[in-house]
């Protein structure tokens, strides 16, 4: 029998919101804070938010797969369905108690995403989409802007963690945008980036080395509010990719070819 995808969706959710009183119960309260690498924060409220989400998804779905950022390796069963989660994504805005992070969790059948939940605990905003079903803001469809050209946009984009081994290319990128576009913005959640994209609120957003988590969520909503997503050679993006264009489309060419460098 085929999924439900709207049962999917309400369950991811539910996990969400759960999440988001996890999270808002630890900002500005926090512990010890761990390091996954020299810049790469890990905080309880991470644990916990993704204890809370794999044991929601667990309870409707026990058989399903779970990619989780935290839990280090997949959680294996059945490989047709699998949920792919960032438990907090922005945890250094979150640990310095800046209000911009987000809970993002994807569900794929068989590799292709399906449904993609971003929730911003602070704003109350919730991005939803399943796919060739729009993509909604709280309820409501959302389209990406319809800026034509890249003098007139307002772009985002965001840095890796190990951006000091050489950080000559993202300052590369980063001054011909600058000089390109009306403004660039780094605000710290590249799942909110995307659908920030989504709603029309910037034009344009760019990253490198991001991971499976962060994008697969927003993927999905992006495109399905009309945003062009690739790498930045034009190539189609999947999630296993180590860089990511999504624009509203009428400006994608132009964007690409700055970013090629
Ligand atoms: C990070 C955020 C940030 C991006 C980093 C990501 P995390 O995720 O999405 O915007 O620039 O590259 O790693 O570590 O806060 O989940
Ligand atoms: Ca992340
Ligand atoms: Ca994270």
């Amino acid at each position: 029998m085929a999924i439900n995808l709207e049962d999917v969706k309400n369950t991811g959710i539910k996990a969400a919101y759960g999440s988001a009183d996890i999270l808002r119960s630890h900002l500005g309260r926090l512990g010890h804070i761990q390091k996954k690498g020299p810049k790469d924060l890990v905080t309880e409220a991470d644990i916990e938010s993704e204890k809370h989400i794999i044991e929601t998804i667990r309870k409707k779905f026990p058989d399903h797969d779970i990619l989780a950022e935290e839990s280090g390796s997949s959680i294996h069963g059945d490989a047709e369905y699998q949920w792919v989660i960032d438990p907090l994504d922005g945890t250094t805005n979150f640990a310095h108690q800046v209000p911009f992070f987000s809970v993002s969790i994807a569900f794929a059948v068989s590799g292709e995403i399906r449904v993609g939940i971003v929730l911003n605990p602070i704003s109350g905003e919730l991005f939803t989409a399943v796919k060739h079903n729009g993509a909604q803001l709280n309820g409501h469809t959302i389209n990406v802007s319809s800026c034509q050209s890249i003098s007139e946009s307002l772009l985002v984009t965001g840095f890796p963690y190990d951006v000091k081994q050489d950080s000559r290319p993202y300052m590369v990128r980063f001054e011909n945008m600058l000089n390109a576009a009306i403004g660039i913005r780094r605000l710290g959640s590249a799942a909110l980036d995307l659908c920030y994209v989504a709603c029309g609120r910037f034009d344009g957003f760019w990253e490198e080395h991001l991971h499976p988590w962060d994008t697969a969520a927003g993927v999905l909503i992006a495109e399905e509010a009309g945003a062009r997503i690739t790498d930045f050679l034009g190539n189609s993006y999947t999630i296993d990719k180590p860089e990511i264009l999504a624009t509203n489309g009428h400006i994608h060419d132009d964007v690409r070819k700055l970013l090629n460098l």
